[in-house]
């Protein structure tokens, strides 16, 4: 699966938000694998998490967003599968972070806490930012695992 594949999942809280962030993905010339939900029926996160923490730990995918009211329960959900990094983010600085030290592979969204403007400065600051490697970072994420 090529690295440029990015999986996209939300719940009814954050459908909305999901499909803005897919077109500025697509936008971008990515990949974009959404595994829903596409409507506000409600369902349950953690489902919506675990998909997308699954794309990444079987190869289809090798990012991910996912969005929630919160951002937190999704995240969670997708922080229980090894390998996986999801990280909740409420503004640039914190996306930019999640990815020079903490080599998130997840971004986690809030749609009931961020606004449009702040989600897609996250989501592109967290797509182009890379991991600042070095022996001090990589050590603690291999304690992660
Ligand atoms: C759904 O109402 C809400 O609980 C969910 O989107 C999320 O915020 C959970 O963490």
């Amino acid at each position: 699966m090529p690295s440029d594949t990015v999986a996209i999942a939300a719940d009814h809280a954050g459908v909305e938000l999901k499909s803005l962030l897919r077109k500025e993905m697509e936008g971008m010339g990515l990949r974009v694998l959404d595994l829903g939900t596409d409507s506000e029926t409600s369902v349950d996160y953690p489902d919506f998490g675990t998909a997308v923490a699954r794309a990444i730990t079987d190869g289809k995918a090798s990012r991910g967003v996912v969005v929630c009211g919160t951002g937190l329960g999704i995240s969670i959900a997708a922080n229980r599968f090894k390998g996986v990094r999801a990280a909740p983010c409420g503004d640039a600085t914190a996306a930019r972070l999640a990815r020079q030290h903490n080599d998130a592979n997840v971004l986690a969204l809030g749609a009931r806490l961020v606004g449009v403007e702040v989600a897609r400065d996250c989501l592109k600051i967290f797509l182009e930012t890379p991991f600042d490697g070095g022996e001090r970072h990589s050590r603690r994420i291999a304690k992660l695992g």
